[in-house]
């Protein structure tokens, strides 16, 4: 389904006359940008998942002169038509609504699906909309799990689609400023990076058979996963933490630190090696996610760590949801959306960053010049920084559940391990979690070919097969020959 869209034609014949024009003296990008934002040459806009997050990407897209709410999708009728309630209030037009994505990417009207369903939607919604012939903003984590994260990229690639990740700090001034000064060498030489996601959660619920809303297509809302009845009181949000659908809080709220870490730190793979232990401690409900989680990536000579505490905590370094870059003369701080500030050896502030920035303008003017490489967070990008959530949750998954001690012993004698494990210890004890009663799930040492992605050495047999998952047909991720 490589067709052109009514967009792309529209553009294609822009950029024509607008080289003709050129030939008698007019500049051709002031002429290009007059016509591509004129009243009637809007960008037809879907937004795909339209509850939590739907509801940001709807505010975004209607502030937009040269975009236009077409559609929204929601396997959920209740929260699909107050949307487009919503919207008509606000413009006077009321989009289409469609329960079911594959219509609505059939819909001619539509450019751009802007996808904000959950992570396990994430990659096959954004490739069906790919061959469908539309460009993508998704969410992130963009995948659920390794491999359809590559095969977003790759659908991309060969389509030539334009996929911004809805990683938004990528666009942030301050935090885009901050990774220059990093890598200029503003607080000498940086070998490790650590990342936070001190965000306290609580318990979910018990576990148990619960009625889905009669609003809600169930069947679509499962999509690729297998069918199982709904275990959890809330079917909204809290998915976040049952493996089927959601990657815990390493892929929630955690994927942002993961990715500015691995942009700061100039990572282009996914690394040699991980480790994770942890484990969903102080409460028990319908949850299976960590909820207390460490992660540590090899890069060689470069180290990626992350902590993950869903329980109270105090903030570390100043930060609570934030990346720490460790340097030899000072660090860096980035914690919060808009940038942070540097510090010396001695603590003392050197520099600040502090600037917001325009996502989704970004993605718009990559639309608009069909050209990836001005993405500020082009979905290669989204996809290596999500892999290494999913990895962190691999190691994690293959774990085995031991006494504390046992866990600091077999992490060896290395300092920024056992100062690590010591925190993660201690604010466990903190939150009165007993570590004699209570055992944390050590995963193995896996070791990665971090340019191919796939696990290397012992345990790559059991570690490989958990890169994809086995697709409930027809929600399937095609293959690379058949993107
Ligand atoms: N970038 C950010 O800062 C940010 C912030 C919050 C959430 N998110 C991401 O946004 C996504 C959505 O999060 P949320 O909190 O809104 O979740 P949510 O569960 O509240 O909403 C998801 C919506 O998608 C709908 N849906 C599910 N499958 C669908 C399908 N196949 N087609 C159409 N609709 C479908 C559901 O009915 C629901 O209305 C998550 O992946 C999350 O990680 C990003």
């Amino acid at each position: 389904m490589s067709n052109l869209t009514r967009r792309e034609m529209l553009e294609r014949s822009m950029l024509a006359a607008a080289a003709a024009v050129t030939a008698q003296g007019v500049p051709s990008i002031a002429m290009g940008f007059q016509a591509a934002t004129s009243a009637n040459d809007k960008l037809g806009i879907a937004v795909v998942g339209a509850n939590g997050r739907g509801g940001e990407h709807i505010d975004q897209w209607l502030k937009r002169k040269d975009c236009e709410i077409v559609a929204i999708c929601d396997v959920d009728e209740n929260v699909g038509k107050r949307r487009i309630d919503d919207i008509e209030k606000k413009t006077g037009k009321k989009p289409k609504y469609y329960q079911d994505l594959r219509k609505c990417f059939e819909d001619k009207d539509v450019d751009i699906a802007s996808i904000a369903t959950p992570n396990h939607w994430h990659a096959l919604a954004a490739i069906w909309a790919i061959q469908a012939g539309k460009d993508v903003y998704v969410e992130k984590p963009v995948s659920h799990n390794v491999l359809e994260g590559r095969r977003i990229v790759q659908a991309a690639r060969k389509h030539n689609k334009i996929v911004q990740t809805g990683t938004q700090c990528r666009s942030m001034g301050g935090t885009i400023e901050a990774i220059k000064f990093l890598k200029e060498g503003g607080v000498g030489e940086v070998k490790l990076a650590r990342g936070l996601c001190y965000k306290p959660r609580g318990a979910i619920g018990a576990r148990g058979n619960y009625d889905v809303p009669a609003s809600i297509d169930y069947d679509i809302w499962l999509g690729p996963a297998a069918k199982k009845d709904l275990s959890r009181p809330k079917l909204h949000y809290d998915w976040h933490w049952q493996w089927d659908y959601g990657n815990g809080d390493l892929g929630n709220q955690g994927i942002h630190q993961m990715d500015i870490a691995r942009w700061g730190l100039g990572l282009d793979n996914v690394g040699q090696g991980v480790l994770s232990y942890g484990g969903r401690f102080g409460y028990e409900d319908a949850g299976e996610t960590a909820n207390t989680q460490v992660c540590i990536h090899d890069f060689g000579d470069k180290k990626l760590v992350f902590e993950v505490r869903g329980l109270k905590t105090d903030r570390y370094m100043g930060a609570g949801v934030g990346v720490i870059f460790h340097g030899t003369d000072g660090y860096v701080s980035l914690a919060s959306y808009t940038g942070g500030a540097a510090f010396d050896k001695d603590g003392k502030k050197i520099k600040d960053f502090n600037a917001g920035g325009d996502h989704w303008g970004n993605f718009v003017e990559a639309v608009r010049a069909r050209d990836y490489k001005l993405l500020n967070a082009d979905i290669e990008e989204g996809h290596l920084s999500s892999a290494l959530c999913h990895l962190g949750n691999i190691s994690y998954r293959l774990g085995s559940p031991m006494a504390a001690k046992e866990v600091q012993e077999k992490l060896g004698n290395n300092a920024e391990r056992q100062e690590t494990f010591e925190r993660f210890a201690q604010h466990l004890t903190d939150n009165k979690v007993d570590l004699g009663a209570t055992k944390v799930t050590l995963g193995p040492d896996l070791k990665l070919d971090g340019k191919k992605e796939v696990f290397v050495g012992e345990l790559a047999d059991k570690a490989n097969p958990m890169l994809t998952r086995e697709y409930r047909a027809p929600y399937v991720v095609p293959d690379e020959a058949n993107l």
